[in-house]
């Protein structure tokens, strides 16, 4: 069965095609006027996943070596994300479908980023539990089955992701921020404290932490003008330690309540080589067996899209041309 599949949650256009389970194509083109403003602005978004969208499936058709003739499934994101950008996708995917009588599958957005897992090998083993960190939510989802997922944990306010770009934002840093906190913390050291909220059950708040390093900013520029220059780097490794440490702590806790071994991460902060790498360690010392997605599938992208509307092809679940893109988790 072939498959194409397209992603339009937020600010990346992505078209990928599928033989099955096979990824032969999964091309994305990347919004960088968001840059400007310091974060997605939805508007512009849309107008240029209109712009992209025709070009990038044109590419995936072509990389993958076949023919919009070959195309026997259509999948597209539903939700969750900006309406304009969804409405673009979705509409886009309908249209190729009606125009060759072809069949519509609609995927959750956040459940592809766990399944992004089964594209390549070693696939978890059911039940798994799956930390999804992006720039709009952070999860702790039981994964019972491919079609059976819940949520046994969340956040209470911004997104482990918004609290990557918070911090950028406040360090005068690029949009977003994950990366280039990433990259700037690999030679910073931890040296600056920040807490770590004291949140119930396996949930997650971040906000107060945006607002310790908004004034822990605020008071060392007052005596030194020049403080975030000199210390930059340690900034960086600070913040993003405490990020990992709120993230893993909770995630350590989920596999302890629920006896579950099998431990993914999924989502644009999976990338994160300080995340990862504390996956690993953590995963050594308590006998998990840990998940951690190629960098290509972390980030938003369509094959992960494609992947999870392949088990609902299995299933028979079709969507009908009546369906309509949704902003909130569903
Ligand atoms: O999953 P994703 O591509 O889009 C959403 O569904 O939101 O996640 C985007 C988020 C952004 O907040 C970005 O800053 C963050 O993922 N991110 C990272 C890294 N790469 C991307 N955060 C920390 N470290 C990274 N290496
Ligand atoms: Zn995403």
């Amino acid at each position: 069965m072939i498959l194409l599949a397209i992603e339009s949650s937020c600010d990346d256009t992505s078209a990928a095609i599928l033989r099955d389970t096979v990824v032969l194509s999964n091309k994305t083109a990347n919004q960088t006027t968001h840059q400007l403003y310091g974060g997605v602005v939805p508007e512009v978004a849309s107008r240029a996943h209109q712009i992209n969208i025709l070009p990038i499936v044109e590419l995936a058709i072509k990389e993958a070596g076949i023919t919009k003739k070959d195309i026997e499934v259509v999948a597209f994101t539903r939700g969750p994300g900006l309406i304009g950008s969804l409405l673009v996708g979705v509409s886009f995917a309908k249209a190729f479908a009606l125009a060759r009588q072809l069949p519509i599958i609609e995927v959750n957005h956040l459940q592809a980023h766990i399944l992004a897992h089964f594209i390549d090998e070693p696939r978890p083993n059911f039940p798994f539990l799956c930390l999804t960190v992006s720039g709009g939510h952070t999860q702790i989802v039981l994964v019972h089955d491919n079609n059976d997922m819940e949520i046994i944990g969340q956040t209470l306010d911004d997104a482990a992701g918004e609290a990557f770009d918070k911090t950028g934002k406040l360090l005068g840093l690029g949009y977003p921020a994950g990366p280039i906190i990433d990259k700037l913390a690999q030679t910073g050291q931890v040296v600056f404290d920040f807490p770590e909220p004291q949140i119930p059950n396996l949930d997650f708040s971040f906000s107060g932490l945006k607002t310790s390093i908004l004034y822990f900013l605020k008071r060392n520029l007052e005596t030194n003008p020049a403080f975030i220059e000199q210390n930059l780097v340690n900034i960086c490794a600070s913040v993003q330690q405490r990020i990992v440490t709120i993230l893993m702590n909770k995630l350590i806790r989920a596999a302890a309540q629920t006896g579950i071994h099998e431990i993914a991460i999924a989502g644009g902060v999976s990338a994160n080589s300080a995340l990862r790498k504390s996956l690993q360690l953590e995963g050594e010392q308590r006998g998990w067996r840990t998940y951690i997605p190629q960098f290509q599938y972390c980030t938003d992208n369509a094959a992960m899209i494609g992947i999870a509307a392949y088990y609902k092809y299995l299933r028979g679940e079709f969507a009908t041309q009546s369906v309509a893109p949704t902003a909130k988790y569903y």
